[in-house]
């Protein structure tokens, strides 16, 4: 039995616009095993959420994916499902979407309804769960939520650390702070028990200390219900303590990817070395950032020729204006998998360089 939970190869997603066809996500590759985490990193712009989105078929009109192949390994099914393949709204997507694969984002108040109580919203959630079909909200009201389900809804509230869970229940969104929100979210992502969670930048929007507790309680449900995790973020600094695998990404490429040691112990990348150096790190009691990438990501429409990186690359060479291809590194093989999963697209790096995996 396979341990690979989803394979992603060459994922290709574009958004026509009136200025030409935006790569979003320009040849992506990557695979998460169950129950591991992995980071996809990047500056804003880079394409990582349009790659989460992907993932479940929610790309935003006009977009959609081009090319490329989603492999979603179900349980006890032989054969994979190719999610690329399938349709945005079929059944079998939705379904997917309700148990399978579940996604949470930056801002919760945007995604929880204001006007029912976050009792009555995960309780919702887990009557569709134990209903597999979709029911809207409006049809069962305050009263007419089933007693079991009440009671399950509380014991979520209190799962995910919410003190009170009882009087909680009652309360409106607008009534919770930031991080209580989030965690509301995690509970109804986590009412169907999902094999996968998409969280997209999940603690952004909270304080330090709030982001170290949801990124705990996060790991401690996976640890619970043995789901894996891509965890998407432009923090490096979150992903340390979460990830197992880390894919690095810029301007809709994948620059670099590995275990998570291979990135924080051998970045290869200038790219990834640029955004370990921007780690904030606590001075005192005040938060520094420190800039150690000059300049922006391109516009999508406006991209340099070659490595995308290089007009912002201290190390650039000539050969920087095509484009390297991404390669693995001739390293030893990791010893815990066997593999050589460390891979880089940087000409700097192609004397280190193996096999070619683009
Ligand atoms: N609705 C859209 N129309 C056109 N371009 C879009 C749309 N949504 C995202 N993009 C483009 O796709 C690229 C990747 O966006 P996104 O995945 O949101 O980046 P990230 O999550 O890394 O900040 C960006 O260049 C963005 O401009
Ligand atoms: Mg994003």
């Amino acid at each position: 039995m396979t341990h690979l939970l989803l394979e992603v190869s060459n994922l290709k997603t574009v958004f026509p616009t009136d200025g030409g066809v935006v790569n979003a996500v320009n040849d992506v590759s990557f695979s998460i095993e169950r129950g591991k985490t992995v980071g996809i990193v990047g500056e804003s712009g880079c394409g990582k959420s349009i790659t989460g989105l992907s993932l479940l078929q929610l790309v935003p009109n006009p977009g959609r994916i081009e090319a490329g192949e989603i492999l979603f390994y179900r349980d006890d099914v032989d054969e994979p499902l190719d999610i690329a393949q399938i349709s945005p709204r079929s059944e079998l997507m939705r379904q997917i979407r309700g148990n399978e694969i579940a996604i949470i984002f930056q801002e919760p108040m945007t995604s929880l309804n204001p006007v029912y109580t976050v009792g009555e919203q995960i309780a919702e959630a887990i009557v569709l769960h134990q209903e597999h079909k979709r029911s809207p909200l409006e049809s069962f009201g305050l009263q007419k939520i089933p007693k079991w389900a009440r009671e399950r809804a509380v014991e979520m509230l209190a799962r995910v650390g919410i003190p009170a869970p009882e009087q909680r229940f009652d309360e409106y969104p607008h009534q919770l702070s930031g991080g209580m929100r989030q965690r509301v979210m995690i509970a109804i992502a986590l009412c169907c028990a999902p094999a996968l969670l998409i969280a997209d930048e999940p603690t952004t929007a909270l304080d330090v200390t709030i982001q170290a507790q949801v990124l705990a309680l996060m790991q401690e449900l996976q640890a619970d219900i043995g789901m894996a995790i891509m965890l998407i973020t432009h923090d490096l600094g979150v992903i340390a303590d979460m990830a197992d695998e880390v894919v690095v990404m810029y301007a809709g490429r994948v620059v670099e990817k590995g275990g998570v040691d291979d990135i924080f112990y051998n970045p290869l990348h200038p790219y990834t070395r640029g955004l370990l150096n921007s780690i904030p790190t606590l001075g005192g009691h005040q938060q520094k950032t420190l800039p150690s990438i000059h300049g922006t990501v391109p516009h999508p429409l406006a991209l340099p020729i070659g490595c995308s990186f290089q007009p912002r690359c201290a190390e650039r060479i000539q050969v920087c204006e095509e484009m390297p291809t991404l390669s693995t590194i001739d390293a030893p093989k990791n010893i815990n998998t066997g593999k050589e999963k460390h891979a880089v697209r940087c000409w700097l790096c192609e004397g280190k360089t193996d096999v070619n995996t683009a």
